[in-house]
């Protein structure tokens, strides 16, 4: 039979990150030792309270459809949450539980989106973001960031890109790939600036929880009329679970519960109830420790990258990514990458996967391996730079 996919297939791009991982495997398979410095998942595995409520929760037959909304007590804690967290007041019916940050990002892009409207992003950003709005028949509008922005949005740069059919900004704070955090003034001012222009805030707070610099702030401490996406993935060491929210403005709640009855009916019931033990007092001091060990990770990693000779122009605040300059080693990332992978036995991702804003000049580092590894990694990188 022959294949014949639909118009919007040929504008979606393979995750290429996915690719690299599953060469690296191969390589691994065919008996190589390899460094994983590629993928964005914790190398930590889920807490041990949140299994054994998962557990428990098979045991206990929690295995049928929860409301379309989620777990009215996975909601409750993570109202508290941000309550006791980072002291906003947060209605539980604002807060809907979603197959992961994936899913609460396909979920509110649906709700917003009509063919032709655009949504404004960072380049470069999260790569499946654009293709969520191809999906709908929209259109992705990049805005080029850089160590000069520190690689995030800010409101002076939207005057350039701004036309009639921006429907939506779509910021990431912490992003992946840079790690950076938006100021909040700057969060502030881009608000103003959507709502006054008709648009609405998307806000990926996916890598919240992972944040080195304090005081750590949501936007929802801005605004209640954002719509703010997390995760259980990266913070909770849940990514397998695949479990996630968004919290909306309270008009929307309406369209977003219609629209997750159809699109996946709920998020599964035994990764909800576990994910409720994920706000105990003794998951929190696993996972803070755990934040610890990626700070140090990431403060080991900076000064040896550049001892390479990669430039970190900016200290990431957050998230476990390191978006190095390597255009003193190479005019091709990719190629680089590649050879990296081959000759010296480590896997990275090359900028390529993030966008089209100087993609060959730069290369993504995750610290998601321990620190053993990372050094092994380094000096695999030094003896193939040393050539
Ligand atoms: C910025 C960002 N948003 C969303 C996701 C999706 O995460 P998940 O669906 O596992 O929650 C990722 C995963 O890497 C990410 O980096």
């Amino acid at each position: 039979m022959q294949c014949k996919h639909a118009a919007h297939m040929d504008k979606i791009q393979p995750f290429r990150v996915m690719q690299l991982l599953a060469e690296a495997r191969k390589l691994e398979a065919e008996g190589r030792s390899i460094i994983h410095m590629e993928v964005g998942e914790p190398d930590f595995d889920t807490p041990q309270p949140i299994i054994e409520a998962g557990i428990q929760a098979l045991k206990e037959g929690r295995t049928h459809y929860t409301p379309a909304t989620g777990e009215m007590a996975l909601r409750q804690a993570i109202s508290d949450y941000y309550r006791q967290q980072l002291h906003i007041d947060i209605a539980v019916e604002r807060i809907l539980i979603t197959p992961g940050a994936s899913g609460a990002l396909q979920l509110v892009l649906s709700v917003l989106i009509n063919p032709g409207e655009q949504v404004v992003m960072a380049d470069p950003g999260y790569p499946c973001n654009r293709n969520f709005v191809y999906l709908l028949g929209g259109e992705p509008v990049t805005v080029d960031v850089s160590a000069q922005t520190h690689f995030q949005i800010n409101a002076d740069l939207l005057p350039d890109v701004w036309t009639e059919q921006c429907r939506a900004l779509l910021l990431a704070s912490p992003s992946n790939p840079t790690g950076t955090i938006i100021a909040r003034k700057d969060m502030q001012a881009m608000i103003a600036y959507a709502h006054d222009h008709d648009a609405v805030v998307i806000v990926d707070e996916i890598y919240q929880g992972l944040c080195y610099q304090q005081p750590v702030y949501s936007a929802l401490e801005l605004s209640d009329d954002i719509f703010v996406i997390n995760s259980f993935s990266k913070y909770f060491g849940m990514t397998g679970w695949r479990l996630g929210w968004v919290v909306a403005p309270e008009g929307y709640v309406g369209d977003l519960d219609k629209l997750a009855q159809n699109l996946y009916l709920a998020a599964s019931t035994p990764a909800q109830v576990a994910a409720i033990s994920a706000f105990n007092v003794e998951t929190v001091q696993i996972l803070q420790q755990r934040v610890e060990i990626y700070r140090q990770r990431r403060d080991y990693l900076i000064p040896e990258l550049e001892a390479l000779g990669f430039k970190v122009p900016i200290i990431p605040d957050g998230a476990f990514y390191i978006y190095a300059d390597c255009s003193a080693l190479t005019d091709d990332s990719l190629d680089f990458c590649q050879q990296v992978l081959h000759q010296a036995g480590v896997a990275i991702t090359p900028g390529l996967d993030f966008g089209d804003n100087h993609p060959q000049k730069y290369i993504r580092f995750a610290y998601t391996t321990d620190l053993d590894s990372l050094k092994e990694g380094v000096r695999r990188l030094r003896t193939f730079i040393a050539g």
